[in-house]
């Protein structure tokens, strides 16, 4: 198969948020405790967090990090997890069915993500609580005031603020499995309320409201536009989450399942857009991606895990090459619209639907889809070029022409280089594809594949990993089902 790309580098798309590359931690299953914090690990560092797990989140560079949930935070009071641990209540985890220690909270977080080099998206309840509670951890957080929340993180021996600059207005407040889940009409008003008192205590800080937990959602529409009406001039942002799987076994469908991804992306900024009109505002909102991944492979496994435990094994999905080539699409079509979406979160980051995986008490391991992430986070940085592809396209039950390629490109000024990302969909044949980029010269070509779409990666063996191709000839080679990274210094 031969393709084509043509990058116009007159023609950008947008300035690539350095967001766009966040991830996502959660106080469920093993994220936290034997994820993240082990205290009795051999690496585990004076605060209890394990620095093998902490090298790797290193070595990703993640720009932001959501946390304490999803689901997890609808029922969550925030205190539970700070001052003396001593003093800290265990309690029963509703959204998951387990128990929460508290042993790690804000305090103890804020700490590893420094550590890490990472800034935290801190999402508040607005499940069983409202706009007080929220005030109040900003309050904790941020306030330099000589008043009661802030005191409370001095005594607590932090006299410095963690200035959290971003922030959620609850999580997936439309699902019927959300606790305290809301109307869209209920959600606008308490989202607007707590956006209000937030700002009022941090006007440096940026909002985050709830869009629809996915698009295939009842009230989807109505619920972004009914949260966008009331909560304008209050919000920076709205979001998305989508999730995907290879549920019918049909391989080449799931691979096309960016499409639907880039239609609930321009659906969401239509109608953001739409408000805009309505309101004749100047402002523009833009989206947060805050959770998007591959989760399937543990569903049914997890409906034989007991409830009521500490740290249960959930959601821990073992990746395939062909979720790897899944994200690599998906972090494509991120990287296509980074004009709209300026933040965006793989969800999630540690054991839980994750990059990397570990062993309580063992071995830390890299899951396939850590590399495309790793190829995004470190290539992907600076401006998003318009491109053309031409190939041949394919179409299933599901999806009518379906690009063979995928493709982004992305300039970084500063290093002169151009990089493309590219992923071959076919499970055949290799693609001979020319790149139309005047005055670059090719330095280096970095490939994930693989001999069968099923391999995964364990504790004890690595089957996927990046390979080195060397290039014959003019055009580049795409291997069969294969992520690739085409990198280009610019000569003028
Ligand atoms: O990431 C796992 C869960 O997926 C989150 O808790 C929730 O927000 C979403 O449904």
């Amino acid at each position: 198969m031969r393709a084509t790309l043509h990058i116009h580098t007159d023609k950008k798309i947008s300035e690539i948020d350095k967001r766009l590359y966040g991830s996502f931690i959660e106080h469920l299953g093993r994220a936290v405790y034997g994820g993240i914090y082990e205290p009795s690990h051999r690496t585990a560092d004076e605060n209890g967090f394990r620095k093998d797990v902490a090298a790797l989140v290193r070595e990703l560079n993640v720009p932001v990090i959501r946390y304490p949930g999803g689901n997890f935070v609808s029922g969550y009071n925030w205190e539970d997890g700070t001052g003396e641990r001593s003093n800290r209540p265990c309690k029963m985890e509703l959204a998951w069915q387990a128990i929460e220690t508290n042993a790690v909270g804000i305090d103890e977080f804020q700490q590893w993500a420094r550590k890490v080099g990472s800034d935290i998206m801190m999402t508040v309840n607005l499940g069983t609580r409202g706009a007080d509670e929220a005030r109040q951890l900003v309050e904790y957080c941020n306030a330099v005031t000589p008043t009661y929340y802030a005191d409370m993180r001095r005594k607590n021996g932090f006299s410095e603020p963690f200035d959290i600059r971003l922030w959620c207005l609850g999580n997936e407040m439309d699902g019927a499995w959300q606790i305290g889940a809301k109307t869209p009409q209920e959600y606008a008003r308490i989202a607007c309320e707590t956006a209000k008192l937030m700002k009022l205590v941090d006007d440096r800080i940026e909002l985050v409201a709830c869009g629809s937990s996915n698009a295939g959602m009842p009230t989807f529409g109505l619920w972004e536009e009914t949260v966008l009406r009331e909560c304008y001039e209050y919000i920076d942002y709205l979001s998305l989450h989508s999730y995907y799987g290879n549920y019918q076994e049909d391989t080449e469908s799931y691979l096309a399942c960016s499409l639907d991804m880039e239609a609930f992306i321009k659906q969401v900024a239509s109608i953001c857009d739409k408000i805009q009109a309505e309101k004749r505002s100047e402002k523009q909102i833009h989206l947060s991606f805050d959770e998007w991944n591959v989760w399937f492979h543990s569903s049914e496994q997890d409906k034989q895990i007991p409830r009521w435990q500490i740290a249960p094994p959930q959601l821990e999905d073992v990746y395939t090459l062909e979720d790897a080539l899944v994200v690599g699409c998906l972090l494509i079509t991120l990287i296509k619209n980074s004009d709209r979406v300026k933040i965006a979160c793989l969800a999630q980051l540690v054991n839980v639907i994750a990059p990397i995986m570990t062993e309580t008490g063992g071995r830390v391991w890299k899951q396939t889809i850590f590399y495309p992430y790793l190829h995004a986070l470190r290539y992907g940085q600076g401006t998003a070029l318009a491109v053309d592809i031409e190939c041949s396209c394919y179409s299933t039950d599901h999806y009518e022409h379906v690009p063979y390629v995928e493709t982004a490109a992305v300039h970084d000024q500063d290093k002169k280089e151009v990089t493309v990302f590219a992923v071959n969909r076919s499970l055949k044949e290799s693609c001979s594809l020319t790149v139309d980029l005047k005055n670059a010269e090719l330095i280096e070509h970095i490939a994930v594949t693989g001999e069968n779409v099923k391999d995964t990666n364990t504790a004890d063996e690595e089957r996927v990993f990046p390979v080195w191709i060397e290039e014959e000839g003019n055009a580049s080679v795409l291997p069969p089902k294969s992520w690739n990274v085409l990198r280009y210094r610019m000569t003028h």
